[in-house]
């Protein structure tokens, strides 16, 4: 293999962040390093406040680093980047816009003839067939942050950055939410970057859980979740799903 293809995909060097507040510097992430394979689903978890949206906004290139760099396919991150999809907890949707023209819109700016055909077909992908015309009112919780994962994935990115994206759902849509993006991950195979609060879900959905500590936080823990593909909804009542959980509960605390 030759050494452009053994790169990682996404690597984070010596990175610190800090913010000026009233007593002078906040520290927020301290000296952390990591990489991250194409393809892989990674989730993060850590305590609230620990710096998780810091650094999913540090990855997107929507915050300039302090210190440390972060490169991405082998570049240094600088700002936001078109092959980088962006989820936050909230879907953030255009209210006077339809389903079809909030998915549409990232390909309209950049003047896309096939805007409409294609944000069409993402709609399909998200499980969102009949609801294309609606209005963001007409949405559920759920199906907001659907017409959200659309719209980060109709650019085709390579990596997708999601920030808690289903954090405002109830348990059980968000457990089925978290079954819809394996699914679209498995037939997109896309480099995930996701920050959640909630263990099951991590263990759930990805390939590897990176636990951060307090603040100001490094990677306390780096755990592959090594639980055989596709998933299904009664892995989570088995004992390696258990003894995970466990693991990564007391890493938290
Ligand atoms: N733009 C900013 N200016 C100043 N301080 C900030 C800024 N953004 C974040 N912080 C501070 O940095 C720390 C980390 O915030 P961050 O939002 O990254 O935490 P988090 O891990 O995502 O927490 P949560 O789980 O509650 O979402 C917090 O103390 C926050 O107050
Ligand atoms: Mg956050």
């Amino acid at each position: 293999m030759s050494a452009a293809t053994t790169a990682p995909f996404l690597s984070v060097e010596k990175l610190s962040a800090s913010f000026a507040d009233r007593t002078g510097q906040l520290s927020v992430l301290r000296n952390l390093s990591f990489s991250v394979p194409r393809g892989q689903f990674v989730c993060v978890l850590g305590p609230s406040g620990a710096g998780k949206s810091t650094l999913l906004r540090l990855l997107a290139g929507l915050l300039p680093t302090n210190a440390g760099r972060i490169l991405f396919a082998g570049e240094p991150v600088r700002g936001p980047q078109a092959g980088v999809g962006l989820v936050f907890q909230d879907a953030n949707l255009m209210p006077w816009r339809s389903a079809l023209d909030n998915v549409a819109l990232p390909l309209e700016l950049r003047n896309n003839p096939d805007a409409i055909d294609r944000a069409w077909d993402m709609l399909q992908l998200v499980g969102l067939q009949g609801f294309e015309l609606a209005l963001p009112s007409e949405l559920s919780g759920g199906m907001a942050q659907r017409v959200a994962i659309g719209r980060a994935l109709v650019q085709d990115p390579q990596l997708l950055l999601l920030d808690e994206p289903f954090g405002s759902l109830d348990a059980l849509t968000r457990e089925k939410m978290g079954e819809e993006l394996l699914r679209i991950w498995e037939l997109e195979h896309k480099t995930v970057v996701m920050v959640t609060h909630d263990i099951n879900e991590a263990l759930y959905l990805a390939d590897r859980v990176l636990v951060l500590g307090k603040r100001p936080a490094s990677i306390k823990l780096d755990m592959p979740v090594k639980l055989a593909r596709p998933r299904t909804p009664q892995l989570r009542y088995s004992p390696a799903f258990g003894r995970m959980a466990a693991r990564l509960r007391a890493a938290i605390e």
